[in-house]
């Protein structure tokens, strides 16, 4: 078929949108449960123009590299901070990501984590199985609420909105702040006053241990962190001190440094934490959307055109 490209997509997506790539690239699907190892997408991506990623997948400046051919990344996911977007960028390759879909996916999950960490749902379940309910205990698994509770929201894009929108039912205050400028006045702020605090920025040199000794130490004692955002954010060692010195009440990351956490991290047996395995987009319609987008980028970048959602400013070359 003329115009046909090779592609390689680094996993299997739910949904039917790689059908569509299939009827007019060559496409091949790693098929492996785990993520290829960087010398491993090399070599499977070789003779690739298309490359579809995964935020699991390292695409640098020494991945790019290795593949001459290559013409277009579309990412599968609405972060990029897995791609080294100067690299593409200086080879004139587009890089796409998938915005806007998993918006109200993630902020639902940010609130399911806010509410299970409120009123301490891991421990009140695994009482409930392990035999530890012998009764109705007027002290027993106390929490807070969440009602007209402060909210601040660390970065306020699309999910961080979704979110204040939600927190308008429970009738929250909401306090917002960029964290663009990293421990800014604005954020040291928020962070005094909020009770809940909510990470929605991207993981950028600026916001990377964001949440370090020096913030945590500004929350309230009563406070609880949640990060549905990218887990170098938050500096788990800082976290882990904080929730075992009473500092701050508890916290529920998606998302953590690294992904998984290694059996046996001492995160996991850190008190009063929810630990969850990067959950937040992860609805059947969010991720079949997401493979859509991804989908659509790909084509249209292998095609010649602009992605309808590109990361990173390379003027279309028209039809290839
Ligand atoms: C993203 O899209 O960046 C999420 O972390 C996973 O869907």
């Amino acid at each position: 078929m003329p115009g046909m490209a090779r592609c390689l997509v680094t996993r299997e997506l739910p949904g039917p949108a790689l059908h569509r790539l299939r009827s007019v690239h060559e496409v091949v699907v790693w098929q492996a449960r785990l993520p290829p190892a960087p010398n491993e997408l090399a070599h499977a991506a070789r003779d690739a123009e298309g490359l579809l990623t995964l935020l699991t997948d390292r695409v640098d400046a020494w991945l790019l590299e290795q593949l001459p051919r290559l013409r277009a990344v579309s990412n599968y996911a609405v972060g990029y901070d897995n791609v080294d977007l100067e690299a593409a960028s200086r080879r004139g390759i587009p890089v796409g990501h998938t915005p806007d879909v998993l918006t109200d996916a993630t902020a639902d999950l940010t609130f399911a984590l806010m509410l299970a960490a409120a009123r301490r749902l891991p421990a009140a379940l695994a009482a409930a199985k392990d035999g530890d309910w012998v009764t109705w205990e007027p002290a027993k698994f106390l929490g807070y609420e969440v009602r007209a509770a402060t909210l601040g929201i660390l970065g306020f894009g699309r999910i961080g909105r979704a979110v204040a929108d939600r927190a308008g039912g429970f009738a929250m205050r909401v306090l917002t702040a960029s964290a663009r400028q990293g421990l800014s006045e604005p954020v040291k702020e928020l962070l005094r006053e909020a009770d809940f605090v909510s990470l929605h920025c991207p993981l950028t040199p600026e916001t990377h241990h964001l949440i370090g000794a020096q913030a945590l130490e500004l929350m309230r004692p009563t406070a609880i962190l949640i990060n549905t955002a990218r887990g170098p954010i938050v500096d788990h060692h800082a976290l882990k001190d904080a929730l075992e010195r009473g500092q701050i009440a508890a916290a529920a990351l998606d998302v953590t440094e690294p992904e998984p956490l290694p059996a046996g991290d001492p995160l996991l047996q850190t008190p009063n934490l929810i630990i969850t395995p990067h959950i937040g987009s992860a609805t059947r319609a969010a991720r079949e959307r997401m493979a859509d987008l991804a989908v659509d980028n790909l084509l249209a970048a292998l095609d010649g055109q602009q992605m309808p959602h590109q990361a990173n400013h390379i003027p279309a070359l028209g039809a290839a």
